[in-house]
């Protein structure tokens, strides 16, 4: 059994996470774009990846963050999309902080939707970051004039989990030693 590891922004935490997730598990194949200009690898990363991972019977699940436009991949990717797909969010777009509320892009917050929609498992970082897009669905598609979409919260909640970002502290045994009062020496 194989994982395929899809990162569309590689760097920072998205980078951390998924290098800890192959150091951990084994059988996994990771494929990364660096992270660049995050508005562009949320438009077009799906269709980069969809041409550049080649067709495998292996893989039985695919972990991607919410970087990545889940829908357009697997619509891209049949096979893909017959994985059990994993989507992870570092941050949700629903409440991520903007100059003016109008700046706020409809598209992205629209597509993280639809991918959870898509996605067998749904993971995130934090309660709050859980939360927060949960409770901000209904909202959220208030923007839409009309012929609104129903329930996509209790659609998408049960899907959703939250494993807390696993933090990996530095060697901090020479620091605890120099710093250690010498009357303990
Ligand atoms: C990504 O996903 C959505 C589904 O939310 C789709 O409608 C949208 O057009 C896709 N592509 C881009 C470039 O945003």
């Amino acid at each position: 059994m194989s994982i395929l590891i899809i990162e569309a922004f590689y760097g920072g935490s998205h980078k951390q996470l998924v290098d800890l997730l192959q150091e951990e598990l084994q059988d996994c194949v990771l494929y990364t774009l660096p992270a660049k200009k995050w508005h562009w690898r949320a438009r077009t990363a799906a269709l980069y990846f969809s041409q550049n991972i080649p067709v495998s019977e292996h893989y039985r699940i695919l972990f991607a963050s919410s970087v990545l436009n889940l829908t357009e991949l697997t619509a891209l990717r049949p096979d893909l999309g017959k994985l059990k797909k994993i989507l992870y969010f570092h941050e949700n777009q629903l409440v991520y902080p903007v100059k003016k509320c109008q700046e706020r892009d409809f598209q992205y917050g629209y597509n993280q939707i639809i991918s959870c929609l898509v996605a067998d498992v749904v993971v995130f970082n934090s309660v709050f970051n859980m939360e927060s897009f949960l409770t901000s669905i209904g909202k959220f598609m208030k923007l839409i004039p009309d012929h609104r979409p129903k329930d996509l919260e209790s659609i998408i909640r049960p899907k959703c989990q939250v494993i807390y970002f696993p933090i990996r502290f530095p060697d901090v045994s020479r620091l605890v030693w120099n710093c250690w009062p010498s009357r303990f020496c």
